[in-house]
């Protein structure tokens, strides 16, 4: 019963994002398509800066550095926000996301979200296992093609490394990253079990 109330706890948690003045605008830009191009332009010129660890066009050349391309735009928000507000830790990604302001970050995420994201290799012999952890534990928020929406983000063709390490981190409750929803899918998974749903995750289209 009490893990119940953590969940429904969490979920109105998860569902509150959506109701930021940030979020809002990004709707707005959304459904406005002059609007929108111009956001995608403006978020092209903000992002010279994380070009340098994310990589042109946001596909990032460092393991340890998340891919942006093709991601959810609510997502890059909301973790825009969580940086700002120390919710989740990142000494260098704190500092800087301070110096954004609230417009440059909407048309940030929605300039990342304009592109698409490629697949990555993977240890063909993880795959398996790990396509098959991730239809029973994670598909029914993530998605079936692990393309996320405006709650959960996009997996496919995220970095290896960044994967292994995010997932390790909710499961081990380093406070680093806080999401009870996470944190319960997480569980039970075994080291190698991470390695291969990481593994089955980068290589998706
Ligand atoms: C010095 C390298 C560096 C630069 C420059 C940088 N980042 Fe990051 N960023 C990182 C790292 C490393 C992480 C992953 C942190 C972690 O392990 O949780 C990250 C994570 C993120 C995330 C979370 C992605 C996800 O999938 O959850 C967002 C959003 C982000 N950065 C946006 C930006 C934006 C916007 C800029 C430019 C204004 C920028 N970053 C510049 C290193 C950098
Ligand atoms: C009940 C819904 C739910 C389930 C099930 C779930 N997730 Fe998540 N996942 C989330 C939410 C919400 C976030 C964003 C949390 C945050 O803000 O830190 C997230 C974030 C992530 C991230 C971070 C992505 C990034 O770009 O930084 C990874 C990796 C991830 N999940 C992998 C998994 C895996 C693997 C499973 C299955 C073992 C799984 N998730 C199951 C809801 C879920």
């Amino acid at each position: 019963m009490r893990k119940f109330f953590v969940l429904v706890g969490s979920v109105l948690a998860a569902v509150a994002h959506a109701q930021t003045p940030a979020q809002d605008r990004l709707k707005a830009i959304q459904a406005d398509p002059v609007a929108l191009r111009a956001a995608v332009d403006a978020g092209k010129k903000t992002t010279f800066f994380c070009a340098n660890c994310h990589g042109e066009e946001g596909i990032s050349k460092t393991p340890e550095v998340p891919n942006l391309a093709g991601q959810n735009p609510a997502y890059l928000l909301e973790q825009i926000r969580k940086f700002g507000s120390g919710e989740r830790k990142d000494q260098f990604m704190q500092g800087l996301i301070k110096v954004l302001k609230d417009e440059e970050r909407v048309q940030v995420a929605q300039y990342y979200a304009s592109i698409k994201v490629p697949p990555s290799r993977a240890d063909a012999a993880q795959v398996a296992r790990g396509k098959e952890l991730f239809g029973k534990l994670c598909a029914r928020c993530h998605g079936e093609q692990a393309h996320g929406n405006e709650l959960y983000p996009r997996l496919a063709g995220q970095k290896l490394p960044y994967l292994q390490t995010s997932i390790t981190r909710y499961r081990d409750g380093t406070g680093i990253r806080n999401n009870q929803l996470m944190s319960i899918a997480t569980a039970t998974l075994k080291n190698e079990d991470v390695v291969a749903v990481a593994n089955y995750l980068t290589q998706l289209p």
